[in-house]
């Protein structure tokens, strides 16, 4: 399967990832997740994209499509892959769709991880992550075992510096004016499924199942 998940910030896209990779053996490929770990190794891309990632502002279209072309060459990706959090602007929409033709391939759906706005702040500011390994936890909906240690590790786990309110405002501004029309463009192409996104995680997977049977 090829699949896009989008949402706006602390929809639930990196909480089903994991979920929907080892269900149907999917590389998955989260830019968010790429772009951090490139700020954190202070690598050339990494100081390019800091200044925007930590203003809640998108980085650029050639930067993302650049690391998801290198991405998509990985054996791992060659069965199928979950695109978490890129096409983020119809620029990379349509280069992905180029990619994809020259490969030979397509996506076949698009999850749209449906939310209102008023329930991610807590969500947002709530959040822990193991970075190594991208997973996340919550204060009060997904705690760890152990406050502040991961599950899995034993390591420490982490606040994203974007996860402030304030920070939240300017990531859901840049969603609506720029990742809206995505959904569009990929609706117009009948490719959506809408996932109720504000229900518990374990309902979302359900339906995410549904979707994809
Ligand atoms: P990115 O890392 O993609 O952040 P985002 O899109 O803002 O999404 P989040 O990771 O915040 O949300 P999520 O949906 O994964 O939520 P999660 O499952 O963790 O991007 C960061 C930045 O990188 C961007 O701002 C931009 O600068 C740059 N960037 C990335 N891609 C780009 C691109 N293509 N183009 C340009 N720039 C790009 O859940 C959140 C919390 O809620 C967790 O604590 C979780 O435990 C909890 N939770 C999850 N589901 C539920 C549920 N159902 N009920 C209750 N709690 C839940
Ligand atoms: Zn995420």
């Amino acid at each position: 399967k090829r699949l896009i998940l989008i949402g706006p910030p602390g929809s639930g896209k990196g909480t089903q990832s994991p979920v929907i990779k080892d269900e149907y053996c999917l590389c998955h490929l989260a830019t968010g997740d790429m772009l951090r770990a490139a700020v954190a190794a202070k690598t050339p891309l990494g100081i390019k994209a800091k200044e925007a990632m930590d203003k809640g502002e998108l980085v650029s279209d050639d930067l993302v499509v650049g690391i998801i072309d290198e991405a998509l060459k990985k054996p791992s990706c060659q069965k199928g892959f979950i695109l978490d959090g890129f096409p983020r602007t119809v620029v990379q929409a349509e280069k992905l769709d180029e990619m994809l033709q020259n490969r030979g391939t397509k996506v076949d759906k698009v999850l749209n991880f449906a939310i209102d706005d008023a329930i991610l702040e807590e969500r947002i500011t709530g959040r822990w992550i193991h970075p190594a390994s991208g997973r996340s936890y919550h204060t009060k909906f997904a705690p760890p075992k152990v406050p502040g240690i991961d599950d899995v590790t034993g390591e420490p786990l982490i606040q994203r510096k974007d996860d402030t309110a304030a920070v939240l405002k300017s990531r859901l501004e840049s969603f609506h004016r720029q990742t809206e029309p995505v959904i569009d463009y990929y609706a117009k192409k009948n490719m959506v499924v809408n996932l109720p996104a504000e229900k518990p995680p374990q309902t979302v997977t359900s339906e995410v199942k549904k979707a994809l049977s």
